[in-house]
C-alpha cells in the first residue's frame, strides 16, 4: 500500500473497518461486448492524491457500456474494471489529501477522475478515487440516489449553462425528455427562470417524468422554434430536430441512444445557421463547488432521478434494459 493518513471523524452505523480486507470482490470485463465477471482482486494501492472508498452503491451507465462495447476512443486494457460512478464510505486517504475533508468513514460520492475507463471503476467493493473525482455526500441524501445523480446531472449542468450558455428569456428544447440527462436538463433550466422548455418523448407512458411546466411533445408534433436544443437522443432524429431550432440558434449533442450516426444536407444547415456543439464530459471540468451545489440540490428536493435498483447477480439483464432504453431509471445496484 501507498503511503496513507487514517482519519478518524464521521459517525454512524455501517462505516467500514478501519483496516479493509486483503481481497474484494470486483465485476470485471473480460472481452469487450460481453457481460462483466465475478473476480476476487486485491485492494487497491492509495496513491498520494487518492481516497479509497468501500462502496455501497454502483452504477451502471450509458458511458460504462459505451466503452465495454470495446470501440470507443478509450479501450481499457483487458480485463479491466468499469464503473464511471458510485457512493460510499472513505476507508483511507493519501498523504497529499487534507484530512479535514474526507474523515473515515464519511459518505462520499465518487464521478469522473477517468474511472471505468483509465481507471479501475466503481464496479468492486473498493474503489482508489482521485481526490477532485470525490465529494461528499450532504445529509438527506440517501447512496443510491447520490450515486445516481453524478455524470447525468454535471452533463446537465454543462449542457445547459457551461456550453449552451441557456439564458432565462430563451426558449429551450430537449429531446429524450424523459430520460435521466434530459430530465434534468429540463429541471435546472427551470431552477435558472427558464419558463419556455419544451421536452420531445417518445414513449407516452413516461411524460410523466418530465418537471411541471414542461410542454410535453410527440416526435411529429409541430413546435415553435427553439433558441437552445439539447439533444441526447442522436441518429436520425437529431437532423429532424435541427428543423425547430430558430435560425442563428445553438444545439448542444449529448448522446446517441437512438442512434450513433446522423446524416444531414450541408446547405440546409447551414441556411439555418445552427451553431452544433458537441459535449465531451471526459474533457470537460466541473468545478468542486457545483458537484457540492447538485448534490445540495438532490438533497433537498429540488432535483430528481429515477433509480432502478438491481441484483448485482441480475447485472447482464439490467445491462440490456439499459441498451434498449427500458430501463425504469438510472441503474444502481448495492454491494
Ligand atoms: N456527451 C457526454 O459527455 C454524455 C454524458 C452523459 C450521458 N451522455 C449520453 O446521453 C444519452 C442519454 O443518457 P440518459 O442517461 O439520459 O439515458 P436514459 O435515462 O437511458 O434515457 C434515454 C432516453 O432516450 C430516449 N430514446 C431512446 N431511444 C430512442 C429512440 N429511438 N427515439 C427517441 N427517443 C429515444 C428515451 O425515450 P423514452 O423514455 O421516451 O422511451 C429516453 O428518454 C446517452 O446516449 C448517454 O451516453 C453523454
Amino acid at each position: 500500500m501507498g503511503q496513507v493518513h487514517i482519519h478518524e471523524g464521521a459517525s454512524s452505523g455501517d462505516r467500514p473497518p478501519v483496516q479493509p480486507p486483503e481481497t474484494m470482490a470486483a465485476l470485471r470485463v473480460h472481452e469487450f461486448g460481453l457481460p462483466p465477471r465475478e473476480d476476487r482482486l486485491p485492494i487497491p494501492d492509495v496513491g498520494p492524491s487518492d481516497v479509497l472508498v468501500r462502496l455501497v452503491a454502483s452504477v451502471v451507465s450509458h458511458h460504462d457500456l459505451t466503452v465495454a462495447g470495446g470501440e470507443f476512443a478509450v479501450r481499457p486494457t483487458l480485463p479491466y474494471t468499469p464503473g464511471l460512478e458510485g457512493s460510499g464510505r472513505v476507508v483511507r486517504i493519501g498523504s497529499a489529501v487534507d484530512p479535514d475533508s474526507f474523515a473515515v468513514g464519511a459518505p462520499v460520492r465518487v464521478y469522473g477522475g477517468g474511472l471505468g475507463a483509465i481507471r479501475s471503476g466503481t464496479w468492486a467493493e473498493y474503489v482508489v478515487a482521485p481526490e477532485r473525482a470525490v465529494t461528499p455526500i450532504p445529509g438527506g441524501l440517501d447512496f443510491a440516489a447520490a450515486a445516481a445523480c453524478g455524470s447525468v446531472a454535471a452533463t446537465a449542468w454543462a449542457a445547459v449553462t457551461d456550453l449552451g450558455g441557456l439564458l432565462a428569456t430563451e426558449r429551450l428544447g430537449v429531446t429524450g425528455a424523459s430520460g435521466a440527462v434530459g430530465s434534468l436538463v429540463l429541471q435546472l433550466a427551470g431552477q435558472q427562470g427558464v419558463e419556455s422548455r419544451v421536452g420531445w418523448v417518445r414513449s407516452p407512458g413516461r411524460v410523466d417524468r418530465l418537471p411541471q411546466g414542461v410542454e410535453a411533445v410527440a416526435n411529429d408534433d409541430p413546435v415553435a422554434p427553439v433558441d437552445l436544443l439539447v439533444d441526447t437522443v442522436g441518429g436520425p432524429l437529431l437532423a429532424k430536430r435541427l428543423d425547430a431550432v430558430r435560425p442563428g440558434g445553438r444545439a448542444v449533442l449529448v448522446g446517441y441512444t437512438a442512434g450513433e450516426r446522423v446524416c444531414f444536407s450541408l446547405p440546409n444547415l447551414m441556411a439555418a445557421d445552427v451553431s452544433l456543439l458537441p459535449l465531451n464530459m471526459m474533457r470537460r471540468r466541473v468545478p468542486k463547488e457545483v458537484a457540492s451545489s447538485l448534490l445540495a440540490m438532490f438533497a433537498d428536493g429540488r432535483l430528481h432521478v429515477a433509480v432502478e435498483l438491481v441484483q448485482r447477480r441480475d447485472i447482464a439483464e439490467a445491462i440490456g434494459r439499459l441498451r434498449s432504453a427500458t430501463a425504469s431509471g438510472r441503474v444502481v445496484f448495492k454491494w
